[in-house]
């Protein structure tokens, strides 16, 4: 009897997959669609995809099918990846035209109040991006240099100055965290901070992964750390509305408060849920992008010696222009034009974001394929940073290259481009600057692993968080 059973069971569990074989041929001949392959029925190309890294899965893909866009599928899903500098400002000035933006289902679970994700991420209103935007340029962020600086100070002091040897990419995503606790939101007491960072790093760690939500996976972990992030951060919010109704405030302190503040078009507030979903995106956009920048730029300086020796000379000319307890300024971070060269060059040589999704609200054509209707698409910055044909001997770090009018448009795109372009730009800018001068200020860094590998989490990191001996000068 279970013998007789065989056949059919096989044949049970091959039909399926045969026929969406057939249907996906069928639906691939209707059109011209771009050339690739989706790989494996259920699978797609998720192996190759994560066994590759991004940068070689996309090169490999550029050399074989097209230089322009190829088809693939991942994380479950038909994907067209568009690449070259073309690639990239079409999609970028595309946006609400032909596609919109979308982030993996997986993500969207752990992460935020499922019934607002729709509101918070896609039909985000023009009033509410320009805000976010507006909370992070460079005109309301000046402020805060002095406070990113002492942070900086005080974090190297407690964690830096007593050791011969650190690890840094931990250490930077501690500084990034307590930074961002505070500027978003006024946090102080390292007790609250830690209530956020623990089941935030649970959600980091596994929003990634494959999404099976089983005790034990990542996933599963990742969706219960969303919820107490969530939890805790109502508890911030709901504290401070009543504590701006009962001190009538009406400018904001920090971000948390402007958004408590702010009103649309028809005079509505942000619900708690919408404020909330809104912090989790700028913590999940900030946290591990700006850690590893600072990392990867401190590699680089560790590396390199005729590198480290410009930024310190720039560095210590600012230094020596002012007193030993007066902080960094606006002024000041504009001095620092060889250093930002040399971070630009990390962002283009090892960077931080790898691109990002978006999905097709209409058939169109590029590049003469037909790009359906619900497909996702990619743009990343591996079609472009490390191409010869945009940058001459591409894997040589040469800040020089910023000099001058620099790389040629959508070649270099660490913070994408477009309307959806990284509102936290500036940010960035001012945390790994402020970071920098703090770092070389005090010491020449030494690697402990020379050849230290580097891994994908959600960004590149060394493979053991690049721990360095640290150098006093004078020393
Ligand atoms: C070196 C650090 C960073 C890098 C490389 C980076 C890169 C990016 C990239 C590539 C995107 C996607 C753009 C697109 O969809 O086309 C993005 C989006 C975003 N980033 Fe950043 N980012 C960094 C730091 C930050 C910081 C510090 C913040 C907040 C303070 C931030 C907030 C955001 C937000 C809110 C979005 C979503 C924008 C939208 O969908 O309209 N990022 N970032």
């Amino acid at each position: 009897m279970e013998v007789v059973m065989v056949p059919y069971l096989l044949a049970l569990l091959f039909l399926p997959l045969c026929l969406m074989f057939i249907l996906r041929k069928r639906d691939s001949s209707s059109k011209s669609l771009p050339p690739g392959t989706c790989g494996w029925p259920l699978l797609g190309e998720n192996v190759e995809f994560a066994l590759l890294g991004p940068q070689k899965f996309i090169k490999d893909r550029m050399e074989k099918y097209s230089a322009q866009v190829f088809q693939t599928s991942i994380m479950g899903e038909k994907m067209a990846f568009f690449c070259g500098a073309q690639g990239n400002k079409f999609l970028f000035s595309s946006e609400n035209k032909l596609v919109t933006s979308w982030w993996p289902q997986s993500m969207k679970k752990a992460l935020l109040f499922p019934e607002f994700v729709e509101s918070s991420l896609k039909q985000v209103s023009a009033l509410k991006r320009s805000f976010l935007h507006d909370i992070l340029k460079p005109e309301a962020l000046k402020q805060y240099i002095p406070l990113m600086d002492a942070m900086a100070r005080q974090h190297l002091h407690q964690n830096w100055d007593s050791n011969r040897v650190v690890t840094v990419f931990p250490l930077s995503k501690k500084y990034t965290f307590d930074l961002a606790c505070r500027l978003f939101m006024s946090l102080v007491d390292p007790e609250e901070i830690k209530r956020l960072a623990d089941p935030f790093t649970l959600v980091t760690n596994g929003m990634f992964s494959m999404p099976i939500d089983l005790p034990g996976t990542a996933y599963h972990r990742a969706i219960k750390g969303g919820t107490m992030v969530r939890d805790e951060l109502m508890r911030i919010i709901t504290q401070r509305r009543k504590e701006l109704t009962e001190n009538q405030e009406t400018s904001g302190r920090d971000l948390l408060s402007k958004m408590l503040l702010v009103t649309d078009e028809d005079g509505q507030f942000m619900s708690e849920m919408e404020i909330s979903n809104n912090i989790i995106g700028m913590l999940v956009a900030s946290f591990e992008t700006t850690s590893s920048a600072v990392t990867s730029v401190l590699k680089y300086l560790a590396e390199l010696p005729h590198v480290y020796d410009q930024v310190y000379r720039e560095q210590m000319a600012i230094a020596k222009s002012k007193g030993a307890e007066d902080l960094l300024t606006w002024e000041d971070i504009e001095k620092m034009k060889y250093s930002w060269n040399a971070a630009r060059e990390s962002l283009r040589l090892t960077p931080p974001a790898q691109g990002s999704f978006r999905e097709t609200i209409t058939d169109f054509t590029y590049a003469g394929f037909t790009i359906p209707k619900g497909w996702k698409t990619f743009w990343s910055v591996h079609s472009t940073h490390k191409n010869p044909k945009y940058f001459s001997d591409p894997e040589k770090f040469d800040p020089s290259r910023f000099e001058g009018s620099g790389p040629a448009p959508f070649t270099f795109v660490p913070f994408g481009g477009g309307p959806r372009m990284c509102p936290g730009k500036e940010y960035a800018r001012l945390e790994v600057l402020v970071f920098m001068h703090n770092v070389v200020k005090r010491f020449k860094l030494e690697k402990e692993i020379p050849d230290e590998k580097i891994v994908f989490h959600a960004s590149p990191v060394p493979v053991y968080g690049l721990p360095v001996r640290l150098l006093p000068h004078g020393n």
